[in-house]
């Protein structure tokens, strides 16, 4: 074991999980550190190559790398495919329990079955290989299918958050043209339906490219269906079209797999591209080492599939690690605060991996609701999304975890596609830090002139190695790829965070450094929100900003200029308010709105958010010198 050295708050893993472990990860960080693509090579050896590459590592184009050059591959084969025929074939690949009650299991052989049937559904609506799929729904199975069977004909998928609205899932279809959107009637959040198809009307009045909607049945209520354009899912899997044969598509390790939008500084999202190879590689590895997946363990994932952590770590990483991946519709505390532990009780969840938002949401309801349930089955817990708080930490280490579950901290994003700081079992924790850099990674925190800062300073988060399941490129933006990332410090990836690394070397994520907000843990920019709120007939200029808020992180505040003949009012507030809701979702409403006369400006017009932010605060701005009066 190692000695205890180390300053602070520590917590040492103990003899248990370290014997447990599935490796030793002091030699995985050895090995990483000597050979470089030597380790990830090794950890490809593990996946199924119709083809093997000739080379790991392409660096010829800086920073368009690529990896595995020439392996031929597909992602859904090394999920299922591989499976069945082995002893995992019976075994269960996904359990999943809807908010009412509903319940549903599927084993490797019927996930298999399934996906194969929708993939040759897909060829049938005519999506050949590299067309884009627009997926938005709830956090049902078969939102796993449709990524799945993506995967498997070589299309392209781009899965929306199913609590986005109009206009974000409408952006997300024009830039990715797509051609199929698959959608569900509704979606059970909260006790109440959430309208997937009736806000997918709307997003396609302002959409062309879509030719073909397939809705999945989960509500059953009454619900317009387009003759000619909307086909129900269940039907079209009873039509003999839809057989259980089909023979996978060969994909080169760089052909992509998924687009992904996300927030990024200015103007619309951005669509964030992974591949087959390198991608499939790097959530196999991370997934497994972290959290120290074995046989027989039961995974959980709390996020939701529209956003990276789930599309790696809900749906592609359990399965190519052959593990059982659960999956929860609805909301936490939905009939009651105790949903959650129920479940891990009930399927005895071995793993759970949430955001401290969610964490922090169940702490406010206290110990007697998790205290009542058996929740001996977990071994390991994790965390995600944005920096937790030492307290919330502690809560979920001794009332979650019985002081027995070792806590990952995961720290990566939509871009990285995988881990990048992040403890393993094996690692000594400090609450609130996510410990250090995934094997072989080189990271560092660099001042504005790109020196190294001293320990404890604050600077810019970087990476300065390539990793497998980095993104590509943006899609159809290249150039905004290579500024945005690789523009401030040549050669090095930018991760937009500022962060600390303490005398231990261990790492301290402060928070995004742009306009980037995380609200509840989920991503969103400024101007989207802005944009938003520039779209409704009375708002002539919005600025948006996050203000601390206990649960959320964040919360959104607004500040709105309006047109000439519109006039404060309460209700126009609340308009407002439900304005973001409908175009953007109910996480971007803001917390509050304050009706302005002006907005802080830089003598070019940019709003300075950073001043309106010290003035709710009530702190000093800072450097106010380029502010215009
Ligand atoms: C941003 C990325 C992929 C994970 C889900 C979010 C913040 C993420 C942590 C963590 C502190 C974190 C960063 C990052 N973040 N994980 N463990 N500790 N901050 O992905 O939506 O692309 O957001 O989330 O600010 O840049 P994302």
């Amino acid at each position: 074991m190692a000695e205890k050295t180390l300053s602070g708050d520590v917590y040492y893993p103990t003899e248990e999980v370290i014997n447990h472990a599935n490796a030793n990860c002091e030699e995985l960080y050895s090995s990483a550190e000597n050979d470089y693509e030597g380790f990830w090579a090794k950890e490809a050896e593990n996946l199924l190559w119709f083809d093997k590459w000739d080379k790991v590592l392409d660096d010829s184009n800086k920073p368009f790398f690529k990896w595995f050059i020439n392996g031929k591959t597909n992602i859904c084969y090394n999920c299922l495919d591989v499976h069945l025929n082995t002893p995992h074939r019976n075994k269960l690949a996904l359990i999943w329990e809807g908010e009412n009650g509903d319940f549903r299991t599927y084993s490797y052989f019927a996930l298999h079955r399934e996906v194969n049937k929708f993939a040759n559904v897909l060829k049938s609506l005519g999506i050949q290989k590299g067309e884009r799929v627009t997926i938005y729904m709830g956090r049902v199975p078969e939102l796993a299918i449709a990524m799945l069977a993506c995967a498997r004909i070589g299309a392209i998928h781009s899965v929306v958050y199913g609590g986005f609205s109009v206009e974000a899932l409408h952006e997300r279809i024009d830039d990715s043209q797509s051609k199929v959107l698959i959608t569900a009637d509704g979606a059970y959040q909260r006790g109440k339906i959430v309208e997937l198809k009736k806000i997918s009307d709307e997003a396609l009045q302002r959409a062309a490219t879509v030719e073909s909607v397939v809705v999945v049945k989960r509500t059953g209520h009454e619900i317009n269906m387009e003759p000619g354009r909307d086909m129900w899912y269940h039907d079209l899997m009873a039509l003999p079209i839809a057989n259980n044969s089909h023979n996978v598509e060969i994909m080169d390790a760089e052909d992509p797999l998924f687009l992904l939008y996300t927030s990024g500084t200015t103007g619309k999202p951005k669509a964030i591209l992974h591949v087959h190879g390198g991608y499939m590689v790097g959530i196999y590895s991370t997934l497994k080492y972290v959290f120290d997946i074995h046989e027989d363990d039961r995974f959980w994932c709390a996020a939701d599939p529209g956003w990276i952590t789930g599309h790696s770590y809900i749906v592609y990483g359990p399965l190519l690690n052959g593990a059982t991946s659960f999956m929860y519709e609805g909301a936490p505390t939905f009939p009651y605060p105790s949903r959650w532990w129920q479940m891990i009780e009930k399927y005895g969840i071995n793993i759970l991996y949430t955001a401290p938002t969610a964490i922090r949401g169940l702490m406010r309801y206290g110990e007697a609701w998790p205290n009542r349930h058996d929740l001996s089955s977990l071994r390991l817990l994790g965390t995600v999304g944005e920096p937790i708080n030492p307290e919330a930490w502690r809560w979920y280490y001794k009332v979650i975890g019985g002081e027995r579950c070792p806590i990952m901290d995961t720290w990566w994003q939509t871009e990285t596609g995988m881990f990048m700081i992040t403890p393993m079992p094996c690692v000594p924790l400090k609450p609130g830090s996510g410990t250090k850099p995934f094997p072989g990674l080189k990271v560092d925190i660099l001042d504005e002139e790109g020196n190294p800062v001293k320990p404890n300073e604050e600077g810019f988060l970087v990476i300065k190695t390539p990793w497998p399941a980095m993104l590509r490129t943006i899609w159809n933006d290249p150039d905004r790829y290579i500024e945005q990332y690789w523009g401030k410090y040549p050669g090095m990836y930018l991760t937009g965070d500022s962060a600390k690394r303490d005398e231990d070397g261990y790492y301290w994520i402060i928070g995004r450094v742009d306009d980037v907000l995380k609200v509840s843990g989920y991503r969103l920019g400024t101007a989207e929100i802005e944009s938003a709120l520039v779209s409704h007939p009375a708002v002539a200029e919005a600025a948006a900003i996050g203000l601390p808020h206990e649960v959320k992180g964040n919360a959104i505040h607004a500040y709105v200029i309006l047109r000439t003949g519109h006039s404060k009012s309460d209700k126009l507030i609340e308009e407002l308010r439900q304005h973001v809701g409908h175009e953007m979702g109910p996480i971007a409403k803001p917390e509050h709105i304050e009706i302005v006369d002006s907005l802080p400006k830089t003598r070019s017009g940019k709003i300075m958010r950073r001043v309106l932010k010290a003035k709710a605060l009530g702190v000093d701005p800072g450097n106010i010198s380029t502010l215009a009066e």
